[in-house]
């Protein structure tokens, strides 16, 4: 197994592991490293949503999204589609997902079906970093702080997102989180808010709590705490949503990223309750 580093913040693109074995032996490897690394990418990957499935079952139940509809087969597995003239994608801007769960996302496993010639990267930051760098007054007003995050903007996705199908709920969730999270398996702390779904600081004036937030905001966006993952098809990410942030890009230009088609096949498994 060769394990290259793709920045000095996360990621790790993994050769010598064959996805289509979902064995106990090769699940725990793939866990140890995703431990360390945060997001794990392999290419040439050809494994089937059946393949995909048993994966993803090695680390918990399976999620079913609270307003998109998944494949017609597949429930578990949502296609993400974008249409060659669309200009954005599904999880566009810095965000984890579903943030506004009692019980966020774990991790998700996202293959690539389709990739345009150029456009539609991956970005992921490390939260683990951005909470230890954190400036020490801000540490000080959030240590032991909780949030509110809400799905409000949601349902927006399939008006927004032309290809994909919603299930019908347009219901708002909201649920509130620690701040400061610790991982409930490597016991380090996390920076748990994101510019998409987090709302508001409990316990602080909103003039206060939109100040810290959109300083939190700024600083997760550092470059320096993150990787960018260029897809070919049959490549698979494999990421720990509790330490990270990701977001795919959407540089569909005219006359460069625009024109082309691009579907990702998604399987998330259900995290805990933050602690
Ligand atoms: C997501 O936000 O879950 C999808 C990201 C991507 O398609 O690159």
């Amino acid at each position: 197994m060769q394990t290259n580093l793709v920045s000095g913040a996360l990621g790790a693109e993994i050769n010598g592991i064959n996805l289509k074995d979902s064995s106990e032996k090769n699940c725990i490897q793939i866990n140890k490293l995703l431990l360390e690394h945060k997001v794990l990418f392999f290419r040439d990957q050809d494994i089937s949503a059946e393949e995909q499935i048993s994966l993803a079952k090695f680390f918990g139940p399976l999620e079913r999204h609270i307003y998109v509809k998944g494949r017609e087969k597949y429930p578990e597995i949502i296609r993400i589609i974008k249409g060659p003239n669309e200009k954005h994608q599904w999880g566009e801007t810095w965000h984890t997902d579903v943030s506004y769960n009692v019980k966020p996302t774990k991790v998700i496993i996202l293959r690539s079906v389709k990739i345009p010639p150029v456009g539609g990267d991956t970005m992921f930051s490390n939260m683990e970093i951005a909470y230890e760098t954190l400036d020490e007054a801000i540490k000080k007003v959030i240590n032991n702080k909780r949030a509110i995050h809400s799905s409000l903007g949601a349902a927006a996705f399939v008006e927004k997102y032309q290809e994909m199908k919603g299930n019908g709920n347009l219901d708002e969730y909201s649920n509130e989180h620690p701040v400061v999270r610790t991982h409930p398996e490597t016991g380090k702390k996390i920076l748990y808010v994101n510019s998409m779904y987090t709302k508001k600081i409990i316990d602080l004036d909103k003039s206060e709590s939109d100040d810290i937030l959109n300083q939190i905001f700024i600083h997760q966006q550092r470059l320096d705490f993150t990787c960018r993952f260029k897809w070919t098809e049959n490549a698979v990410a494999i990421w720990d949503n509790r330490s990270t942030l990701h977001q795919g890009l959407t540089d569909f230009f005219p006359g460069r990223g625009l024109g082309h088609e691009r579907v990702m096949d998604r399987i998330a498994i259900e995290g805990d309750r933050p602690n």
